[in-house]
């Protein structure tokens, strides 16, 4: 199952002999369909060549902090802002005291100082070692700081003794990053959400259509359903593969996206509406291929749809939340949106010139009746959790005060 698709995971290798396992670890990953950048300290090249592990995840490994030609690719910061998850496996001793003391002298330790991203350990070590007061300090100082510790496995050791300090196996570790993933924001709830562009047909080889490439949709619809919500994802043509444990539904024209729509609506408790659905369509779409004729030809269009004006007017509405794409005042022509479609929230990009449509980042002002938040711009992935969270939050709010 791709449980972890689209999901960047920096994987740190240092230099413990477990770390023979994490070139399985890197495997494992990526047929759940995360990409995985490994990072190797010195010591790790030493047990494993970073040519193993190239080959395993697809990408150049790094291993130097002042490497000229990864620098000028993508520099350490840009790598520490890159990841969603970093997982240091095998986590040695030295690895651990270092991260503890906030030392920056290597790649993998200046990039785990660098993140504002989960950080998990799985130490790999000779058992007094692990049991050691100093490493115990050590332990202790990063779970205070919210790292996690993955571990260790009790048995036989590389070394011949016996005891705490085997790093898990790479199937344990897996699942440890996919509960990571995993909150309880929504469980309990249905969740619509539409993504990715419509097209219109023109005739049977052309279409009106719009930039959209459903990786904002799509992300919002993988962080809702890691957020325990059941959800359906209704989407215009796009070349994404369709999300684990997500109901797809896809489709072409703005027509057919409302009438999934209204099909699961009854049910649903929060649409969310990240879809370019094109504004017009065709009054009549040409049985044949369109002749190159004349100089001009004109295109005679009707208005398609307001889906999401529609939900937010259904008797049953639900909570309903906008998405806004805007070239030029991005707040103001929001705030509209909000106020004329009576939207519980509206999530607002601006667009054009390699900004939202098509992009691995973006940037979203939040609105919503009495507030607003600025999330910055960050990958789509992560930006999607964000937002998932304060649609959690106003969405309980709601409904406690409905009830009182
Ligand atoms: O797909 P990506 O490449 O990742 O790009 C993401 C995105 C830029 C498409 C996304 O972040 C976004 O902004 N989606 C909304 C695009 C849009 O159509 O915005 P709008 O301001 O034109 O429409 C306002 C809202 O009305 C949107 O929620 C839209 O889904 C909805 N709408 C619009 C027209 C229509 N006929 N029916 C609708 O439901």
């Amino acid at each position: 199952m791709k449980t972890l698709l689209y999901k960047r995971i920096l994987l740190g290798v240092s230099g413990g002999i477990a770390a023979y396992k994490s070139a399985d670890l890197v495997r494992r990953l990526r047929d759940r369909g995360a990409e995985v950048q490994v990072v190797m300290t010195r010591g790790g090249g030493g047990f494993v060549t970073p040519l193993t592990f190239q080959a395993l995840s697809g990408r150049p490994v790094f291993t130097e902090l002042l490497d000229h030609d990864a620098e000028a690719g993508m520099g350490h910061i840009a790598l520490a802002r890159w990841a969603d998850l970093i997982v240091v496996a095998p986590a040695t001793a030295n690895v651990i005291a270092r991260l503890a003391h906030g030392m920056a002298d290597d790649l993998l330790s200046t990039l785990c100082l660098a993140a504002d991203v989960p950080l998990l350990l799985a130490p790999a070590m000779n058992q007094q070692m692990w049991r050691a007061v100093a490493t115990a300090d050590n332990i202790a100082t990063l779970v205070n700081r919210g790292v996690e510790i993955l571990g260790p496995a009790q048995g036989e050791q590389a070394c011949g003794e016996t005891g705490p300090g085997r790093m898990l196996e790479p199937t344990d570790i897996v699942q440890m990053i996919e509960n990571r993933f995993r909150t309880s924001l929504l469980s309990g709830t249905r969740i619509l959400v539409t993504a990715g562009p419509t097209r219109e047909a023109i005739d049977p080889v052309r279409f009106i259509s719009n930039h959209s490439s459903g990786r904002m949709g799509f992300a919002v619809a993988t962080a809702a359903m890691e957020a325990g919500a059941e959800v359906i994802l209704v989407s215009g043509p796009v070349n994404l593969e369709p999300p684990d444990r997500v109901r797809y539904i896809p489709v072409e024209t703005a027509e057919q996206m409302q009438a999934q729509v209204f099909n699961e609506l009854e049910h649903i408790d929060i649409f969310i509406s990240a879809a370019a659905v094109a504004d017009y369509r065709c009054v009549k779409v040409a049985a044949n291929k369109i002749k190159k004729s004349g100089k001009s030809i004109s295109l005679e269009l009707e208005k398609n749809p307001d889906i999401l004006a529609m939900v937010s007017a259904y008797r049953k509405k639900p909570f309903t939340v906008g998405f806004a794409a805007e070239t030029e005042a991005v707040h103001e022509n929001a705030l509209i949106k909000l106020k004329d479609k009576r939207l519980d929230m509206i999530a607002a990009n601006q667009v054009g010139q390699g900004l939202g449509f098509n992009t691995e980042d973006n940037a979203l002002e939040v609105l919503w009746p009495g507030g607003s938040a600025s999330l910055g711009r960050l990958s789509k992935d992560k930006l999607a959790r964000k937002l998932i969270h304060l649609v959690a939050d106003r969405f309980h709010e709601k409904n406690s005060n409905q009830a009182h």
